[in-house]
């Protein structure tokens, strides 16, 4: 009998966590049960998912920034039916697929600078692995300077470049050449540059943990800098890239900013199929595949597959003909307007980092006596706890997937599809509004709740012997 997926999807309904748990994640299936995120999904359209009850959810994590076209939107379902229902024959191995190459001047056409040719990968961290590699092929240089806060991916040299501990620990040694600089520190920069062996400085223009959008002047004299010293400059657009900011990339809101090489993925994909591109110029690409014995010197077997070139194709046509990328500006600004007018009425509530819809919400230690006591306690038990008091109740009492901006940072940042319409705007504001309200009533339910989570998951980290 053929296989026939329905009838797997059928079978394993509601089952989904404890064959997880027993067969891939054990740890993650924990997690996702000690936040409440442990609810079984049936179905997916736009910036919706439905539960096994039938309940609707606004998906405002998107897989952080993979929806921004929303789930299963007709045009990619589209042209990716069109590629399957083709006899058109992909990954021939030696061969120039057309699409590949179709994509790639549409990317460059979107691009600042000179940037004239495309790497295809299919991920995120292969984007940044390639440009790592294409930095030091063309430098003859062994360093990479990365930022704090930093996240550009998870394999070994992607991760090397990670400005946060908790990732990188158990893996260590990573690659020995790489520096971390502080965003905003010149001298360090410039001090790192002048030993002469870099070959990349590379970062976010909006760094994804945390939403922390890079200083304009930063970046325009950071790439002086580099210029200077014979440095190329990668700019990671993976999280905010593809419209996101409400520019085809974040880095074209600063004009002059012009970097060597640029990497994207999740979204490019249209929510389907995977897709990682590393765009630079033709010079660039000359060093790293320099002799005919070298011209595959840097590949990857499922690169450049007619699905995922269909795919990024689609997803560029849709971001032009529903004009998302002004949506995503329109939008962001109502977003902006609707938190920043409760900042006042909220003491946890701090105030809003946005470009387009790429939003963080920040929180904060609060003024008034009893909720200072409340604030104090949670971040005793765990510094990741407060963001969680706006995750789960956002997720339990509003249906809205959201999630914690990094590692012990009190920022909760949503990336909303950019074409949710003015309703789902208010659907969020409005549940944040309820969300506070209930957690500015110290002792209250919304305390308990989190107190109960704070409290399981020390216990837990005590029974596997994690504490401290
Ligand atoms: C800015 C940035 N760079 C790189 C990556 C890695 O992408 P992937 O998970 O596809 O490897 C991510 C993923 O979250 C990211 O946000």
């Amino acid at each position: 009998m053929p296989l026939d997926i329905n009838t797997i999807l059928a079978e394993t309904r509601g089952k989904n966590f404890e064959l997880f748990e027993e067969y891939v994640n054990p740890v993650f299936v924990k997690v996702l049960r000690i936040i409440g995120f442990n609810r079984s999904w049936i179905r997916g359209e736009g910036a919706y998912l439905w539960d096994e009850n039938g309940t609707r959810y606004l998906d405002f994590l998107a897989n952080w920034g993979v929806f921004t076209i929303g789930r299963r939107h007709p045009a990619i379902r589209a042209a990716l039916q069109q590629m399957l229902d083709s006899d058109f024959p992909g990954w021939v191995g030696f061969d120039a697929p057309p699409l590949a190459a179709v994509l790639a001047r549409e990317l460059i056409n979107r691009v600042p600078g000179n940037l004239d040719t495309v790497y295809f990968s299919n991920s995120g961290a292969e984007a940044v692995e390639a440009a790592i590699k294409f930095a030091r092929a063309t430098t003859g240089r062994p360093r990479t300077i990365h930022l704090s806060k930093a996240f550009h991916g998870l394999t070994m040299g992607a991760l090397s470049l990670n400005g946060e501990a908790s990732f990188r620990r158990g893996f260590e040694p990573l690659l020995p050449e790489n520096s971390l600089v502080v965003p905003g520190d010149l001298e360090a920069l410039e001090a790192r540059l002048a030993l002469g062996d870099v070959a990349s400085f590379v970062f976010e223009p909006i760094q994804g943990k945390g939403v922390n959008i890079l200083d304009d002047k930063y970046l325009l004299a950071a790439q002086d800098l580099c210029r200077k010293y014979n440095t190329l400059m990668i700019c990671d657009e993976i999280q905010s890239g593809m419209g996101r900011s409400g520019r085809f990339l974040a880095c074209q809101w600063i004009e002059g900013l012009q970097p060597d090489i640029i990497c994207l993925a999740k979204a490019l994909s249209g929510g389907y199929v995977p897709l990682g591109a590393t765009i630079t110029r033709r010079e660039v690409y000359d060093r790293v595949y320099d002799s005919m014995d070298r011209a595959i010197v840097h590949a990857s077997t499922y690169g450049m597959g007619n699905m995922a070139m269909a795919a990024g194709l689609a997803t560029l046509s849709v971001l032009d003909d529903e004009n998302l990328i002004t949506r995503a500006n329109e939008l962001g600004a109502r977003f902006r307007k609707g938190i920043e007018a409760m900042v006042p009425r909220f003491e946890f509530l701090k105030g809003v980092r946005q470009r387009g819809l790429m939003i963080g919400i920040e929180f904060g230690k609060p003024d008034s006596m009893s909720l200072k006591a409340a604030w104090a306690m949670v971040n005793k038990i765990d510094e990741n706890l407060f963001a969680q008091a706006i995750v789960i109740p956002l997720l339990d009492d509003h249906h809205i997937l959201t999630q914690v901006a990094g590692h012990g940072v009190p920022i909760v940042k949503i990336l909303p599809p950019l074409n949710i319409d003015d309703a789902d705007v208010e659907w969020f504001l409005k549940a944040l509004e309820d969300v506070m309200v209930k957690l500015h009533k110290f002792p209250g339910p919304a305390w308990e709740v989190l107190m109960k989570i704070g409290n399981h998951a020390l216990t837990a980290k005590k029974r596997e012997g994690r504490t401290g």
